[in-house]
């Protein structure tokens, strides 16, 4: 209990109300306030709620770690219910406990291994459409092509074999939408919940087929059952389906954009990554967990890409108990905010912290400064909230780069350098396209 006679010590900051919302303003708000009053800034928002901005990686460590059992999410996740229900990323307490517990076996390695030949195929066809746009000369959109690309290995790896006979059955993919639409108003709220009925449909037939054989996150989640050996509901089913399709995608797609970018633009990385993909995956045959992992300088890419334009920039939560920082005190009903975006981007954790470097994570000097560099990396959170698709990202992600990026190599059409569109996630305020060139091998 707070000794009531003792003093409030509340962190600096300024007198006059701060918004904070997933959008531009808010981030310029948060890099002023982090460089005029340091790493714990305490801020009222102009409608009365105390909020505290972190940006201290061994705060950070405390509430998303150590003490994380008194906090729930915060502001801004109602946001996020309304589009997914209380699926996983919003649900909170014993709800979200239970179903953590339901689905975390459907995101062992083991069984996400068995997406690889899945994956390999969804990135077959990319090569095959951008050998074309390569011969005729023309560019590819790649914020384009990476939502398509990651929009269908998660799709494919809820609905299994379901996504060729009943989704994409007449040809068009009712799910398309989510991959052009970047807005997130009420249209595409209606437009996400017309889906659910679709999804259902699907449900249901298998329910009456009875078990399948195959592995897929659908068959994985109807199976599950909890400690009373109950199982979902079909709200609560549809709740945890739509929650891995929006967050199964779009921060994927964000990463694999940022990253051909990147890789375009640094011809020395581009050198490297080719003669490692060479090495350990030559043939789409060899692709497989060894040879992935393998690929440690293409991780050390996406690592560092996640550092510069972590898809989810900001995120809160908000105290059921009083807790206590080093130097502050947090009362019970404060909110917090964290943005991996600026912790990533603050030059005493990481010096020269514009320019991109994925020596940055290279072994072995980088090891030495593992804990702290580590805490002040938390693109996927940290925590048991932590992200359960992580390892699925990679496989994804690193697939993906270590075929394509053997075939084609990618130039920049323009000097300037991607705007930042700042909402929920993090995007590039207009579409990039690369030019491919067909490599010539010598192998
Ligand atoms: C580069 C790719 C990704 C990034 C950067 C990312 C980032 C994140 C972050 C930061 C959180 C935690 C938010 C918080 O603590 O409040 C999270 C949670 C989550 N992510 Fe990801 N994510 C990625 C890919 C994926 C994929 C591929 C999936 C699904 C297959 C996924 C599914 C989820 C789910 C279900 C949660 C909620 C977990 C829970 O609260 O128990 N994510 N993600």
């Amino acid at each position: 209990m707070t000794d009531p006679l003792a003093v409030f010590r509340r962190p600096p900051g300024p007198d006059g109300p701060v918004a904070l919302g997933a959008d531009a303003e808010t981030l310029r708000s948060l890099e002023k306030l982090q460089r005029s009053y340091g790493n714990v800034v305490a801020v009222t928002t102009p409608n009365g709620r105390q909020a505290f901005f972190l940006n201290d990686p061994e705060d950070i460590r405390r509430i998303l770690v150590t003490n994380h059992s008194k906090y729930i999410k915060g502001p801004g996740f109602e946001r996020v219910k309304l589009l997914l229900g209380n699926g996983l990323i919003v649900s909170d307490g014993a709800a979200w406990r239970r179903s953590r517990t339901m689905v975390t076996p459907a995101f062992t390695r083991r069984n996400l291994h068995k997406l690889i030949s899945m994956i390999v195929q969804c990135c077959e066809q990319k090569s095959q459409r951008w050998a074309k746009l390569a011969a005729a000369e023309e560019p590819v959109n790649i914020t384009k092509e990476m939502a398509d690309y990651a929009l269908e290995v998660i799709l494919r790896a809820i609905f299994g074999p379901d996504f060729d006979s009943k989704i994409i059955a007449d040809g068009d993919n009712p799910f398309a939408f989510l991959s052009q639409d970047s807005s997130r108003d009420l249209k595409f709220v209606l437009r996400l919940r017309a889906l659910r009925e679709l999804v259902l449909s699907i449900i249901d037939e298998r329910r009456h087929a009875g078990p399948v054989e195959h592995y897929d996150f659908l068959s994985m989640y109807m199976s599950a059952e909890d400690k009373s050996g109950e199982k979902y509901s079909d709200d609560e089913l549809l709740n945890e389906v739509m929650t891995l399709i929006i967050a199964g995608f779009e921060t994927s797609s964000g990463i694999l954009n940022w990253a051909w970018y990147l890789i375009a633009r640094h011809p020395t990385v581009d050198a490297k990554l080719f003669k490692e993909a060479r090495q350990q995956v030559p043939d789409a045959d060899l692709v497989n967990s060894q040879s992935i992992a393998e690929l440690k300088y293409l991780h050390q890419v996406l690592d560092e890409t996640m550092r510069l334009y972590p898809p989810v920039w900001l995120f809160s939560r908000h105290a059921i108990r009083d807790d206590t920082l080093a130097d502050y005190d947090i009362p019970a009903g404060t909110d917090i905010y964290i943005s991996p975006y600026v912790l990533q981007h603050t030059e005493q954790y990481w010096p020269d912290p514009e320019k991109f470097d994925p020596d940055r994570f290279a072994a072995p000097e980088a090891r030495e400064k593992k804990d702290r560099r580590q805490a002040a990396h938390i693109p996927f959170s940290l925590g048991p909230r932590r992200c359960i698709g992580e390892y699925l990202a990679f496989l994804e992600m690193k697939v993906h780069l270590g075929l394509l990026l053997q075939q084609f190599q990618m130039t920049t059409t323009t000097d300037m350098q991607p705007e930042l569109d700042i909402g929920v996630n993090l995007r590039t305020k207009e579409d990039i396209y690369l030019r491919p060139t067909l490599r010539t091998l010598n192998r």
